[in-house]
């Protein structure tokens, strides 16, 4: 019987078995990821939260920039113990501000080669969202121009090794995507027409109107599929676990269960959950029962430490309630 999500509040009441896979899990990835088991995750694709900010629901994207760099690590940290040797890790990371600018995509670089990831490379996802431009700078004046980035980064890593060891029959990738694919730079129209976030910082919506780019999902920034299934195909096996620990309205895990890959998606708002669960579900009732993937992957759960998190949540629920 094909079983469609339901969103999984951490800590789950039950860790028997593999508790974390296949699931939509509404939390704090960074407690989640601690209890989940080492190399059990062939493929992690994340957006952090861009610290520009985005009105998220529940997440305050407003930090200094050297306090967001260390409030990400043990992020990374986690997840790549939950990484298979030769695992990979795709960072989508845009360029911030203007006139506050800073290297985010390099110091995000040095941050995660100092953990011990291996860089592969970097991958130019072209968006060309300038129809809309106001910010000029100094239009037609070499004094103060501005250049905006119509660009984002995909910053790819591994972990430990540069190979993923795999069943050739499950590599499911066609001759014309890869060819197409492996040319870095990547001209994807992006899912909503502004989809800017620094800009979106700049120019928030007038009171009372709804911003034009926003979908009905009402997510700041989601991903455009087309850019996870070229991440998902090019990176992974078919039946490999794709991870994503800021999942938002769970593009990640609808084109994963999509591809027929084993999905994980993490977030902290229980209404991007509900989304995400809404739409992975939605996408298994397309699938053919022989589509969706059966095997487990193997790696040993921790139960330990899921017995120790949910010790502290229930400590942290009481000394709450006094
Ligand atoms: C840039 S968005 C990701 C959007 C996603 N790529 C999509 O397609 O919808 C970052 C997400 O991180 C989530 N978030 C922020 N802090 C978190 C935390 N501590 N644990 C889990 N999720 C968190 C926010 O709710 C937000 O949905």
């Amino acid at each position: 019987m094909q079983t469609l999500p339901k969103v999984l509040t951490f800590p789950p009441s039950s860790t028997e078995g593999d508790w974390w896979n296949d699931q939509i899990i509404c939390g704090d990835s960074k407690a989640i990821l601690q209890a989940m088991p080492d190399k059990c995750v062939h493929l992690a694709i994340t957006s952090p939260p861009y610290n520009v900010g985005l009105e998220y629901d529940g997440h305050h994207d407003r930090m200094p920039y050297d306090e967001y760099l260390k409030w990400l690590m043990p992020f990374w940290k986690e997840l790549k113990r939950v990484l298979v040797p030769g695992g990979r890790f795709a960072l989508n990371i845009a360029p911030t501000s203007i006139k506050d600018f800073k290297p985010v995509h390099y110091d995000m670089t040095r941050d995660l080669k100092k953990l011990g990831f291996i860089m592969r490379t970097e991958i130019l996802w072209y968006k060309q969202t300038m129809r809309r431009r106001t910010a000029w700078g100094s239009f037609r004046r070499p004094s103060n121009p501005h250049i905006i980035p119509s660009w984002e980064y995909v910053l790819v890593f591994s972990k430990g090794s540069w190979d993923l060891p795999g069943d050739k029959a499950d590599a499911d990738i066609t001759s014309e995507e890869f060819i197409k694919f492996s040319d870095g730079f990547w001209h994807i129209k992006p899912e909503t027409a502004g989809r800017q976030p620094f800009l979106k910082s700049l120019y928030p919506p007038r009171r009372g109107r709804k911003a034009p780019e926003q979908k009905e999902e009402g997510h700041p920034a989601p991903f455009p599929e087309e850019l996870i299934y070229r991440l998902i195909k090019f990176y992974s096996y078919k039946n490999n676990v794709v991870l994503d620990p800021f999942g938002g309205t769970g593009t990640v895990a609808t084109v994963a269960a999509r591809t027929n890959r084993h999905y994980v998606h993490l977030d902290l708002s229980q209404k991007y959950c509900t989304i995400s669960a809404e739409r992975v579900a939605a996408e298994l009732k397309q699938m053919r029962l022989d589509e969706i993937p059966v095997s487990q992957p193997e790696c040993t759960p921790a139960p330990a430490i899921v017995a120790e998190t949910k010790t502290k949540y229930a400590t942290r629920k009481k000394a709450k309630r006094k």
